[in-house]
């Protein structure tokens, strides 16, 4: 190899240390994640080229803005699941959702129509004006049915600030702390970065998912992997994450 090779040779991809995506938008056409198939799949292949090959579909579900149900979902996750097969791609897909915990979730919730991913882990999300009222309450009952709930970026809701006390009850209860590796890069702002940054030195961190909405995304993950900030965050975080037992 001569000189000009070795200054030319694009640097590997960095990849993740786990292998299961427990949060991301790569759905097609059930919310404002991938619009298409086409779209999908590009995301795909990106997953597979950090190291992802189990994916988590967690689609929005939110009262009035994307009212997706059981039916929808799994009518995407079937088109989805055909066109992976049909362009070999080795990813193992699973039909989820990332529910806001207002009152469409209420009422699904009491219907009994929400999907869990494997495990009967279930990914839940704040809004982010306020708390939901009566969060611990909630958090038991999915615990006393059998389910594992995973609070989605908790790093994100500014209202948290940096309330140890709070953050620390919360995740008492039994609730599963899941940060975006999107806040690690900064792409939510300077609280949402320090406050991933707190949680994971006080080893409050469970899961990390990428909550890929688009491509933009993808790359911008992929060159946070590169960095020597995710050298440092992942070696401090590795022990306590439990993605891949999602199953
Ligand atoms: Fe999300």
């Amino acid at each position: 190899m001569g000189l000009f090779d070795l200054f030319s040779r694009k640097k590997p991809d960095a990849k993740l240390f786990y292998h299961t995506d427990v949060h991301c938008h790569i759905l097609p056409g059930v919310d404002h994640g991938a619009q298409d198939i086409g779209q999908s799949l590009d995301m795909l292949r990106a997953e597979l080229d950090m190291g992802i090959n189990r994916v988590m579909l967690t689609s929005h579900v939110t009262a009035e803005t994307f009212e997706n149900t059981v039916e929808s979902l799994t009518e995407a996750y079937g088109v989805l699941t055909e066109a992976v097969k049909d362009a070999g791609l080795p990813v193992e897909l699973y039909v989820s959702a990332e529910y806001r915990m207002d009152d469409y979730w209420d009422r699904q919730w009491a219907a009994g129509t929400v999907l869990p991913m494997p495990g009967n882990f279930i990914l839940l999300e704040n809004s982010f004006q306020q708390e939901r009222l009566g969060l611990e309450p909630l958090i038991y009952e999915l615990r006393t049915k059998g389910y594992i709930p995973i609070l989605a970026h908790p790093e994100r809701y500014g209202y948290y600030g940096m309330r140890t006390t709070r953050y620390a009850s919360l995740h008492d209860a039994g609730a599963k702390f899941q940060v975006n590796l999107l806040s690690l890069a900064g792409s939510f702002g300077r609280h949402a970065r320090e406050a991933a940054l707190w949680l994971i030195k006080n080893g409050l961190v469970d899961m990390l998912g990428s909550d890929m909405h688009n491509m933009e995304h993808a790359y911008i993950i992929k060159d946070y992997l590169r960095s020597r900030d995710w050298a440092k965050q992942s070696e401090l975080v590795r022990g306590d994450i439990i993605n891949d037992r999602v199953r």
